[in-house]
């Protein structure tokens, strides 16, 4: 059966070897400690999978969101976490919809304003979707290169004035992944600039907002004056609530960018199970999940502390769930990934799987399932140490 050529534009997966390298390891029963997922291992927090059951017992749920949005209680709870938080006015009625986990938002954007030829400009390393469905939607993405020396924020005045003006939208994610970096907010004001000087839309991808250390806090690009004019910004649940496959997501923001993701949206899907988004809101209005932040600060400090006794230099993140690691002289991301699994038994992602600027690293999770205070991760170091593999 012949399929849509648009298929072919999805690049081959990359972390091949290594997928088939954890496969043999686990059916040689080997203990892998895997910190290649970025998925929250510890529970979705109790109150909200109480209210869940409540509204799952409601039969007003039992239906299609036949809304213009989303569910408005949890639209409303959305523009009240944006007021407490960033104190940034969102008005629920128009400049906020709901999405079903924010991949899904990134992905429709695209479709929504990506024609054959246009460009969108993503970073370089990144989460794939950007680029992916910009290809899919008949675009070319444009590398925006993520570097160290730059904070791993992309230099703007590096993009050729062809390129931005050809742009329809910019990606960009903080606090980010892969690389574990966030931004300034004197960086969004420049990005904002940027944007209303080539007419392109921002869709800011700030996934990990909450997910956040040692008292940090994330901004939100709306903060900045008259970003409204071209942001839309994706945020969701998953990280922050550990409910990713509860796929739970909004956008906010400019309201005609809003417009356009709704009616792509529409005709797409017809949204979750409401009483999810009802337990959302709650979320959002009522839970701290700091339990778990805290967790991983202690896990990412076992993890860096323990690295760079044994002569690694890893910063340690004051957000995401990422350690983002150069590799040693004469390994390619990949061949180092691969020597860590098959000498230590120890998964990380090789960088080069997140676009070309990752050659050179690799990310470690924090989310390792099993983990009991960072135990798992200590005896990572302890294996990595034993295999000795010099850095
Ligand atoms: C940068 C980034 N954005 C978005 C997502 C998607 O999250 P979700 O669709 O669960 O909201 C992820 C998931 O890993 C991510 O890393």
């Amino acid at each position: 059966m012949n399929r849509a050529k648009r298929l072919d534009k999805i690049p081959p997966y990359l972390f091949g070897e290594i997928s088939r390298l954890k496969a043999k390891a686990i059916a040689e029963g080997k203990d892998l400690i895997d910190l290649g997922i970025g998925d929250p291992d510890q529970p979705t927090p109790q109150p909200i999978i109480d209210k869940l059951c409540e509204a799952a017992n409601d039969p007003e749920t039992h239906r299609y969101d036949e809304t213009e949005a989303g569910w408005p209680s949890f639209l409303e709870a959305v523009a009240r976490r944006y007021k407490r938080r960033f104190n940034v006015d969102i008005d629920p009625k128009s400049e906020a919809m709901l999405l079903i986990g924010s991949k899904d938002g990134l992905a429709h954007i695209c479709w929504a304003m990506i024609d054959p030829g246009d460009v969108s400009l993503v970073p370089d390393p990144g989460y794939t979707v950007y680029k992916v469905n910009t290809m899919m939607a008949g675009g070319e993405p444009f590398a925006m290169p993520l570097l160290e020396k730059n904070g791993f924020m992309p230099d703007l005045t590096a993009i050729p004035t062809d390129k931005a003006k050809a742009a329809k939208l910019m990606f960009l994610n903080y606090p980010n992944n892969p690389t574990g970096a966030v931004a300034t907010l004197d960086f969004y004001a420049d990005a904002v600039r940027f944007a209303k000087e080539y007419d392109i839309a921002i869709v800011s991808d700030t996934a990990y907002s909450d997910v956040c250390y040692d008292g940090y806090k994330a901004p939100s690009m709306l903060q900045v004056e008259g970003a409204k004019d071209v942001v839309i910004e994706l945020d969701s649940l998953s990280k922050a609530y550990n409910m990713t496959g509860w796929r739970i997501a909004y956008a906010v923001g400019n309201a005609e960018l809003v417009g356009h993701l709704n009616k792509m949206k529409s005709n797409v899907d017809s949204r979750q199970f409401p009483a999810v988004d009802i337990a959302a809101a709650y979320a959002l209005d009522n839970v701290s999940n700091q339990a778990t932040y805290d967790l991983y600060t202690k896990r990412r400090d076992i993890l860096c502390d323990g690295l760079n006794s044994i002569g690694w230099k890893v910063k340690k993140p004051v957000a995401s769930l990422y350690v983002w690691a150069k590799v040693p002289e004469g390994y390619t991301s990949a061949d180092f990934a691969k020597k860590l699994l098959t000498d230590a038994g120890v998964l990380v992602i090789p960088g080069n799987g997140y676009g070309q600027y990752g050659e050179g690293y690799v990310r470690m999770s924090l989310t390792v399932g099993g983990d009991k205070d960072g135990d798992r991760l200590a005896e990572a170091v302890e294996r990595i140490k034993a295999s000795g593999i010099k850095f």
